[in-house]
């Protein structure tokens, strides 16, 4: 069972949340059940190196501490280094091997470095994925289904909503009665049929700010705890979530569009409803949505837009008005993005092991 070395290499998506996680308990323990479309092409990879610490140099032998080095694009990064150590503290209960190794922790984006894009979930993803590997190499017995179940789990306690980028286009996390396998612990494939309309469903992201945002999602989420709203938020979620099963069997984009744009306002509403308030949209998110709302008017194109804790713009519609959406971002929407950048994107699998 004695591993003394080695590597894996794991490329993990981001995804995109049609109801929306914000606030949690202990533990990131979700308020709310969330549901996600997994992305495609925005990615983190990440290649994790691995040392028996008594087989490598003497730098590494203290038995009683994690023991890394980050790259980020090659570089060494320093400035990660306390999120990974605060996970592996937090993880080594469930993979108490982790303090006999020294890792080397290689990772990238697909997306450009602080594109407003955020990289945690798919890189927590990444890494738990990693981790996953190592573990299941010194346990070969352990079951695929284990695998990719733990694999959330571990995920989730990176960064919440890193569990819903492991497996599977659509994905639930948090236990809502009428999902089959549903769990407050990992993200679960979403499992009843969903509607070809849904099928290679297209996300393009508006980069409207690239800034570093002003109040983290960690800090958001606390916020959530006495706020006046609170409650009624966390029963919506769980009545939108139901909605949208209905929805994705039926392929009713109209009522679909209602649910994922009323999440996205309702999100940011209590973010300007918090004490302290906060707002993260920009002059320009409002334009943009207020350009989609005038062209689904005037066409009948059910293309709709969704945010997350930023200015960004997620425009979502489905692959066979592709053509007709592109041309519309093209002539009307890319001048409100900073420098003119988006990034198309479209539902994908999950995480791959290269
Ligand atoms: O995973 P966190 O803690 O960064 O929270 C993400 C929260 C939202 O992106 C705003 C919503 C979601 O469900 O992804």
């Amino acid at each position: 069972q004695l591993i003394e070395n080695g590597s894996f290499q794991w490329s993990a998506p981001s995804n995109i949340a049609l109801v929306k996680y914000w606030g949690k308990k202990d533990n990131q323990i979700p308020a709310n059940p969330s549901i996600s479309f997994t992305l495609n092409n925005c990615k983190t990879i990440t290649k994790l190196a691995f040392a028996k610490k008594d087989s490598s140099t003497s730098l590494h032998t203290d038995p009683d501490s994690f023991s890394f080095d980050l790259l980020f694009e090659g570089q060494p990064k320093e400035d990660f280094k306390p999120k990974i150590q605060k996970f592996l503290e937090r993880i080594e209960v469930y993979l108490p091997f982790l303090k006999e190794y020294h890792f080397t922790i290689d990772t990238a984006n697909t997306f450009p470095h602080s594109s407003g894009i955020a990289s945690s979930a798919s890189g927590m993803a990444a890494l738990a994925m990693n981790l996953m590997s190592l573990e299941k190499a010194l346990n070969p017995a352990m079951t695929e289904e284990y695998f990719y179940q733990k694999a959330s789990f571990l995920a989730r306690l990176g960064s919440g909503s890193a569990c819903r980028s492991v497996k599977g286009q659509v994905v639930v996390w948090g236990n809502q009665s009428n999902i089959k396998g549903s769990s407050d612990l990992f993200g679960v494939e979403f499992p009843n049929d969903i509607h070809d309309n849904f099928k290679n469903y297209q996300d393009t992201i508006l980069l409207v700010d690239k800034g570093e945002k002003q109040v983290s999602s960690t800090v958001g989420h606390d916020l959530m705890h006495n706020h006046p709203y609170a409650e009624r938020r966390f029963a919506q979620a769980h009545e939108n979530l139901d909605a949208l099963i209905s929805i994705f069997k039926s392929g009713n984009l109209n009522a679909f569009i209602k649910i994922v744009e009323s999440e996205a306002l309702t999100l940011h509403a209590m973010m300007m409803t918090s004490m302290p308030y906060f707002i993260l949209m920009k002059p320009n998110t409002l334009e943009i949505i207020n350009a989609i709302w005038k062209f689904r008017n005037e066409t009948q194109i059910p293309v709709c837009f969704t945010l997350d804790a930023g200015a960004n713009v997620h425009v979502l519609y489905p692959e066979n008005v592709s053509e007709k959406v592109l041309q519309f971002i093209k002539d009307e929407l890319v001048g409100y993005c900073q420098n003119g950048q988006y990034i198309c994107d479209e539902i994908g699998n999950g995480a791959i092991l290269l």
